[in-house]
């Protein structure tokens, strides 16, 4: 079979454009993925305590397995004893863990119902001050059940933007 001249011609470029097409797709493929890693990495929420989990937890896993967690300030408690008392861990002072816990309890907890929640437990587990916990159980005392983040809003004394991080895991 012979081809013509003309033929001849076309044949390489197209060869050039199908490989370009397909490197093309490639990077498409690894910018995509890259970006999907970066956004799972950045989706714990900047506070008080990321640098020390970033620094202590992210020795021996990525994040991804401790923001995919979920835990009451117990059993984080619990965990990173665990995971700090393992061989090759680094070491962490008292206060960075208390950092860390609250860091942990506070941004990757469990389920806080703020209508049936104790004003002890809605400071341990929201991480608020004792005055904003108060502030919440006088609310629900003063004018029945919270039925809404916007009735949060509306509680004097509590930083609600604090909470916005967490507002997916809060309970009316
Ligand atoms: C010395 C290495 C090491 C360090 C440091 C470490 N981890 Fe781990 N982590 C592991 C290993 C190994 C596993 C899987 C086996 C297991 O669960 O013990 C794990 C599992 C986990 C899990 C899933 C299991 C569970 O109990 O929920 C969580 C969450 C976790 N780590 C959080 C953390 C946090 C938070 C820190 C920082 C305080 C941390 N890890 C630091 C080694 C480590």
């Amino acid at each position: 079979m012979t081809r013509t001249g003309h033929e001849t011609r076309n044949a390489a470029p197209s060869r050039t454009r199908v490989v370009i097409s397909i490197m093309r797709i490639f990077l498409l493929i690894v910018v995509t993925l890259g970006s999907y890693a970066v956004a799972q990495a950045q989706d714990l929420p900047p506070g008080k305590g990321l640098d020390v989990m970033n620094g202590a937890c992210g020795v021996c896993h990525d994040t991804e397995r401790v923001s995919s967690a979920a835990k009451t300030r117990e059993d984080w408690v619990v965990t990173v004893n665990r995971m700090l008392s393992k061989s090759n861990a680094p070491q962490v002072s008292p206060a960075d863990n208390t950092i860390l816990v609250n860091y942990l309890t506070k941004y990757l907890g469990d389920d806080v119902n703020v209508n049936k929640a104790s004003a002890a437990e809605l400071e341990s587990e929201l991480v608020i001050t004792t005055a904003e916990a108060a502030a919440i159980v006088d609310a629900r005392k003063a004018n029945g059940n919270l039925k809404a983040w916007a009735d949060l809003e509306k509680v004097a004394g509590l930083d609600v933007k604090s909470l916005l991080p967490l507002k997916s895991r809060i309970k009316f």
